[in-house]
């Protein structure tokens, strides 16, 4: 069992616990009292201050907002050593910058989940810093992978593992709200229009992964020929659907890149 600390019990942070919680000895530095207060209540970690989770952490996951980012590393500065791993889940922080605020040859890795972290399927992108081992990619591993699933890549890819996972659910959740909004002004109830939206888009990504089959395919799979299917998807094809995508994606993409540091 590995001592891992998590600076920041907040959404992320707190989700991380849930899933890692049973594999590892956790401890938590957060400052908001009410929030430290529910983390005990819910799984029975003390919040204990951030000299102490340094000092006593193997691994060390900075789950802070990027605006509390400089605040944390300047307040970790000389305390992390050489035998421990910095995780950082902060969007746009390249493992350079935290590197050089550390003031050594510190081992950084970075990762990228997303919010269905909180129900233990995220996807997380991982890359390593400049001095971090394939061990400590592995430990990154195996502890994302408690909360979902993880792919490794370069550091340059970030910002497109950002673009389309990170900030993901918010487009899907943006596309159920479409959804929902369209089938109620047909006369469908609220909550009959949550239900229907809800387990289309589960069961549509469940056979997605577990048909081995492309999305191309499973689409031709419910598109016949002068059908209603085929119907709605013409609207949304004379509309330029994917074009708008890859055209969000993008902007997504620009603006971790401008955000990053
Ligand atoms: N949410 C997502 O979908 C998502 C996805 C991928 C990556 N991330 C990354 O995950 C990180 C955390 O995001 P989040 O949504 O979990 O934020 P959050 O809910 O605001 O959680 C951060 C928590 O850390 C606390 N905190 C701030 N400074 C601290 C300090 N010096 N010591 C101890 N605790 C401190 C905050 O307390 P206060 O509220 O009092 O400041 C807050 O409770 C961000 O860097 C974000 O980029 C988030």
């Amino acid at each position: 069992m590995s001592k891992i600390g998590i600076i920041g019990g907040g959404n992320m942070g707190s989700a991380i616990l849930a899933g890692i919680g049973r594999k590892f000895t956790v401890r938590v530095c957060e400052q908001d009292a009410r929030r430290a207060g529910l983390l005990k209540r819910r799984f029975g970690v003390k919040a204990a201050d951030l000299a102490t989770v340094a000092a006593g952490s193997r691994i060390i996951i900075l789950a802070v907002k990027p605006q509390n980012f400089d605040e944390v590393l300047g307040r970790l500065r000389g305390r992390v050593r050489q035998d421990q791993l910095i995780i950082s889940i902060a969007a746009g922080i390249t493992c350079r910058y935290i590197e050089q605020r550390s003031g050594q040859r510190i081992r950084v890795v970075r990762a990228m989940p997303n919010l269905p972290a909180q129900v233990g399927e995220a996807v997380t992108g991982i890359c390593p810093g400049k001095f971090a081992t394939s061990a400590d990619v592995k430990t990154a591993r195996q502890i994302f992978n408690c909360i979902g699933k993880t792919v490794i890549v370069d550091e340059r890819l970030m910002d497109a593992i950002t673009a389309v996972s990170g900030s993901g659910p918010g487009y899907i959740f943006y596309f159920a709200e479409c959804l929902e909004k369209a089938a109620r002004s047909m006369g469908l109830s609220p909550t009959m229009a949550r239900e229907l939206v809800t387990q289309t888009l589960k069961g549509s990504a469940r056979l997605l992964e577990r048909s081995g089959e492309g999305a191309d395919v499973l689409r031709g799979r419910v598109t016949s020929k002068g059908g209603t299917t085929q119907a709605a998807l013409a609207v949304l094809q004379k509309h330029k659907m994917g074009k708008i995508l890859q055209q969000a994606l993008a902007a997504a993409k620009k603006r971790a890149k401008e955000l990053s540091k």
